[in-house]
């Protein structure tokens, strides 16, 4: 772990102690998609085991020592590693926020298809690897290299329409200046300790800033490409339309747009009129930090400033909390936070349809009955 990391890492390592109570939320048994109980778990880092799990196929079951990483295409040295080449190399540990691009789908009206997660498809950990950049200096890049491919070792036949003829990979690319960041890193490691199965084990990848789906699990080969990558978890899934000159394309998903989540109080949750409820919450954004959290009590007709709790830290999400004055007047009260971060994006009012079931970082209404 590098000095600049470990004093971090250790103090946040007591927070990542499980709460007695706390399990996750089944949303599908096989392949294994589970949701954290945001409203139990309130640690700056999120226990390992209790950080939601999205998986597309079965994970597949792979050992350290049959572990292989192959790294080939447009490079000039041909890489085979086996884990204990990997891990032997110098690492980093760095901190980021995972969410996955469907967070929150079960806020959209009409309902969309797809796993219907509400709050809890988002953590956030401590990830410790070798940068990808490392591995790059080994293998040296061929001249027409454009982009990156990132494989997993989970096959499948994928659900969403268009279905391809067989089974396939899980494969995402990156353009090659944001494979080179020095944060993006080929882990091994999450939260001081080796990946679970489901979360990748024994290596992944992890994209800080971006959406869950780039930071592919189970990774056993990147393919340096020279032309762009059209796999089909960037452009049938994964991805959005955009405009060239009014004509509509597909683009892959990448950085996580500013949000901000209520974890307190739950839907529905039934809280005492005249009280003072403190209500808490975390936001993030994956292009920059976190400036500001306001909440509305009133369906976002006002807003007041809420509390930053955590200090802004690269990739890592801002927990927040602000006192709520509880009306004496009985009935239903709906919440919702908006955060602003430090490029002045603001989350906006409504979903935008051309994120399909994806990208939902509008501002979510949180019912809360007063009594
Ligand atoms: N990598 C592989 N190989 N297979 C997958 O299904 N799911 C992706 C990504 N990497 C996936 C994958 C998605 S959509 C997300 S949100 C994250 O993994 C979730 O990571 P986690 O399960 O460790 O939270």
């Amino acid at each position: 772990m590098s000095t600049v990391y470990s004093k971090a890492f250790e103090a946040t390592q007591c927070e990542t102690a499980l709460p007695s109570a706390a399990g996750m939320i089944i949303r599908q048994k096989e392949p294994a998609n589970l949701e954290s109980p945001l409203h139990v778990v309130n640690s700056f880092v999120t226990p390992s085991d209790l950080f939601y799990v999205r998986s597309h196929f079965k994970a597949p079951e792979l050992t350290t020592t049959s572990y292989r990483l192959r790294i080939h295409g447009a490079v000039e040295n041909t890489l085979n590693l086996d884990y204990q080449q990997l891990t032997e190399l110098p690492s980093e540990t760095r901190m980021a926020t995972l969410e996955c691009a469907g967070n929150g789908r079960v806020f959209l009206v009409p309902q969309a298809e797809g796993t219907q997660w509400e709050l809890g498809a988002v953590g956030n950990a401590w990830w410790a690897g070798v940068p990808w950049r490392v591995l790059l200096e080994q293998a040296g890049l061929s001249r027409n290299a454009r982009e990156v491919v990132f494989q997993g070792a989970d096959r499948g036949t994928p659900k969403e329409q268009p279905i391809p003829p067989g089974p396939i990979s899980y494969a995402r690319s990156l353009p090659l200046a944001t494979a080179v960041r020095p944060d993006v890193l080929v882990v091994y490691e999450m939260n001081g300790r080796e990946l679970s199965q489901d979360h990748g084990y024994p290596v992944r990848l992890v994209v800080p800033g971006h959406y869950g789906m780039a930071s592919v699990k189970w990774l056993t080969s990147i393919h340096v490409v020279e032309e762009p990558f059209q796999g089909y978890r960037q452009t049938i899934d994964y991805g959005y339309w955009d405009y060239i000159d009014g004509i509509p394309v597909r683009r892959p998903l990448s950085e996580m747009e500013v949000k901000s989540q209520i974890a307190h109080p739950s839907i529905y949750e039934v809280i005492p009129a005249g009280s003072v409820y403190i209500v808490t919450g975390a936001a993030w954004s994956g292009k920059t930090d976190v400036s500001e959290v306001e909440l509305s009590t009133d369906g976002g007709q006002h807003w007041t400033a809420a509390e930053l709790v955590d200090p802004a830290q690269q990739h890592a999400w801002r927990r927040w909390r602000f006192a709520w004055n509880v009306p004496l007047a009985s009935g239903r009260y709906t919440l919702m936070a908006r955060a602003r971060d430090a490029n002045g994006a603001v989350q906006p009012k409504a979903h935008d349809p051309s994120h399909g079931s994806y990208v939902i970082n509008h501002t979510l209404p949180i019912d809360a009955i007063v009594r």
